[in-house]
């Protein structure tokens, strides 16, 4: 593969960048170039050379020319809430963010679908859909602040994706300006394609390495009338993941299968001065199970069915959300645990993902492999689709990149979710700090056609390069 491009920017250059997006939206002031320097990845931070904010997909475009012509490396940026390292400009160069580009144009009501800038924010475009009676599932943790651009390039999930399905099974179509400046769309807004390679597909996850999603437009789905949430207390972490699958396996298909160890709820309870639920101290994790549709009675039965189903294990008392504000309080600790147990010290994250029948096994081997390498782990995640997201805090380790002691860890963790048939991210992506294990799950094979599938595309690999790919 060639070589990350390595040009630097010059006075000359910027000013063309000042004419192309104006002399606001080019900054190279060092307080922008610190903000602009890390996401929500451990402790690391790269400054870029300049940051610019560019309003359109032309604009984008003329500005990828002149990287590519000069070969300054770009990075692509959206509300930096990533937590693979997709968004840190490592090699410096040109941060480009799309934060000005944030206007939804067009809800189609007869045809279901939204047309999307890629800066809105996710929550923003779930509400105004909502307001028309129809709903987009995908709802990462940080649906309040993240970008749906973000969410394209890391083909993102959350707790409805146990139901619902993850962002790549509600695109159709995206507008791409490629790292040449090229542009183009990826597909059609159909509901069925069989035309050709699924260029809109392949760009989906492609942690912008293939090219500027710009335009986006996703089918939607009409919201379900009610909701039902409840919180059940087990004694051991893994009977419930054990419970996972029952529920599964007797027909139930909940809205949300969440699961948080007692420790994360104890830190983010903490964190958001909240006692709304109740921590007992027998407590080894916590089950968060949600169930949604058009008919109330169907759902009450549906809950007391689980009810009645999880009774046959170990657990404490149930706690039902009974109203809006229940149900916003406990879905406000769980989508807090993240940025909880990371002010904790709980620094490097991990996003593995098993057959969910494995989960349980997983959780066990991770507490060992914690307990062998004298570091305190803590897990939670959306346990339904076998996704555990794992917390570490280990003295002297902020950063799992580059440090030996963690990464032979890590590796032993991986190769340890491979053997189950899992895969090292379910949601996060690869970015910066994930690649030195992608040789874990793909062999040279695989390697070689995605490395040559990002050379046609960005030919002089300017464009978010040295992302997911392990070095040569
Ligand atoms: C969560 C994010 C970190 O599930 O994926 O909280
Ligand atoms: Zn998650």
């Amino acid at each position: 593969m060639e070589t990350a491009a390595t040009g630097t920017v010059s006075a000359q250059h910027i000013e063309s960048f000042r004419k192309i997006a104006g002399d606001a939206n080019v900054s190279m002031d060092e307080e922008t170039l610190r903000h602009y320097a890390h996401d929500e990845t451990e402790n690391l931070a790269f400054p870029p050379e300049v940051v610019i904010k560019p309003r359109t997909a032309e604009e984008i475009s003329e500005i990828l020319k002149i990287c590519n012509e000069y070969k300054i490396p770009v990075t692509p940026r959206g509300a930096g809430t990533g937590l693979s390292g997709g968004a840190l400009p490592h090699l410096g160069g040109v941060l480009l963010s799309t934060e000005r580009m944030n206007s939804i144009r067009e809800i189609d009501e007869r045809n279901l679908q939204v047309t999307t800038e890629p800066g809105v924010i996710t929550e923003v475009l779930q509400d105004a859909v909502k307001e028309k009676g129809l709903f987009y599932p995908p709802d990462p943790a940080s649906r309040g602040s993240c970008f749906i651009g973000g969410n394209i390039s890391e083909n993102s999930g959350g707790p409805k994706a146990v139901k619902y399905g993850v962002v790549k099974d509600y695109v159709l179509n995206l507008e791409v300006v490629l790292p040449t400046g090229e542009m183009i769309w990826t597909g059609a807004n159909v509901l069925k394609n069989s035309t050709g390679y699924n260029l809109t597909q392949l760009v989906v996850g492609s942690e912008g390495t293939l090219g500027i999603v710009t335009k986006i437009v996703l089918r939607l789905i009409p919201h379900p009338k009610y909701d039902l949430l409840m919180l059940v207390p087990f004694k051991s972490l893994e009977q419930a993941g054990e419970a996972v699958s029952a529920i599964f396996r007797e027909g139930f298909t909940p809205s949300a299968m969440e699961l948080v160890e007692i420790n994360a709820l104890k830190i983010v309870s903490r964190m958001v001065e909240s006692s709304a639920v109740p921590v007992t101290d027998d407590t080894e994790a916590h089950l968060i199970i949600e169930v949604d549709g058009n008919d109330i009675d169907v759902l009450m039965k549906e809950m007391e069915a689980i009810s009645s189903l999880l009774a046959g294990y170990d657990i404490g008392e149930i706690y039902f959300a009974d109203d809006a504000q229940q149900k916003a309080e406990l879905w406000k600790l769980r989508r807090k645990v993240a940025e909880a147990v990371k002010l904790e010290g709980y620094t490097i994250e991990e996003d593995t993902v098993v057959p969910r029948a494995a989960l349980p096994g997983l959780i066990k081997a991770v507490k060992e492999l914690g307990k062998k390498h004298d570091f305190d782990v803590v897990c939670y995640g959306h346990a339904g689709d076998g996704n555990l997201h794992i917390r570490i805090k280990k003295e002297g380790i902020p950063n799992s990149h580059g440090n030996p002691v963690m990464t032979a860890a890590l590796r032993e963790l991986f190769e340890l979710v491979k053997k189950m048939g899992g895969t090292i991210s379910g949601e996060h992506g690869i970015g910066l700090i994930q690649k030195p294990y992608m040789d874990i799950v793909f062999k040279d094979t695989q390697l070689r056609l995605m490395r040559d599938i990002k050379k046609s595309f960005d030919p002089n690999n300017i464009l978010n390069a040295g992302k997911i790919f392990p070095a040569e």
